[in-house]
């Protein structure tokens, strides 16, 4: 089920005393349930940051996160219950196509049947359907990039990150 995000006064800074670098100054968003918002700017800006703070993979320094109107700070990421996609993919190199695209499903002991049937439908959705039996390394950029949006697809998550 899709949630509602809220972001209000986040800020993060890295390093500390006169090395302290603010990337987020001050960032409110309110994304509705089922919306899709991108966020568009200059390599270096903060949108990975960002993203790595809604998934709670960095704390923010300042500020408060809701999901689904429920604050998720100090909140673990696996009990977030997002799916993200990482800027370098993060797939699991010694896993074919079908395991990486499963392995959520897996992890939350879906049945095998509903995990293949679930596998297919994504695969042909990122029309990737021929690509199942192979592993990353004998994949394209662009093909790997498409596996790592099959691993989140697979999932019915409160939120997508894409970064
Ligand atoms: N762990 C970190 N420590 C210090 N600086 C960081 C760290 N992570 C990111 N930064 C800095 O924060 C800024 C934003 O980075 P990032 O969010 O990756 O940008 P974007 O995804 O928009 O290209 C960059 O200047 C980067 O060097
Ligand atoms: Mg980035």
């Amino acid at each position: 089920m899709a949630a509602s995000l809220n972001i209000s006064g986040i800020r993060k800074a890295f390093g500390k005393g006169d090395k302290t670098v603010e990337v987020l100054k001050r960032i409110d968003i309110d994304v509705a349930p089922g919306e899709f918002l991108i966020l568009v700017g200059p390599s270096g800006c903060g949108k990975s940051t960002l993203l790595n703070i809604i998934a709670g993979l960095e704390e923010p320094t300042e500020g408060d996160l809701r999901i689904g109107g429920k604050s998720v700070v100090g909140v673990a990421p696996a009990q977030r219950d997002i799916a993200m996609v990482f800027q370098s993919y993060a797939l699991y190199p010694t896993m074919t196509v079908a395991d990486n695209i499963g392995f959520a499903l897996e992890m939350r002991k879906v049945p095998k049947e509903a995990r293949i049937k679930r596998i297919n439908e994504v695969a042909a959705m990122l029309q990737i359907s021929h690509l199942l039996d192979r592993r990353p390394a004998q994949l394209s950029g662009g093909q790997r990039q498409r596996v790592a949006m099959g691993r989140a697809l697979a999932r019915d998550p409160q939120l997508f990150l894409f970064d």
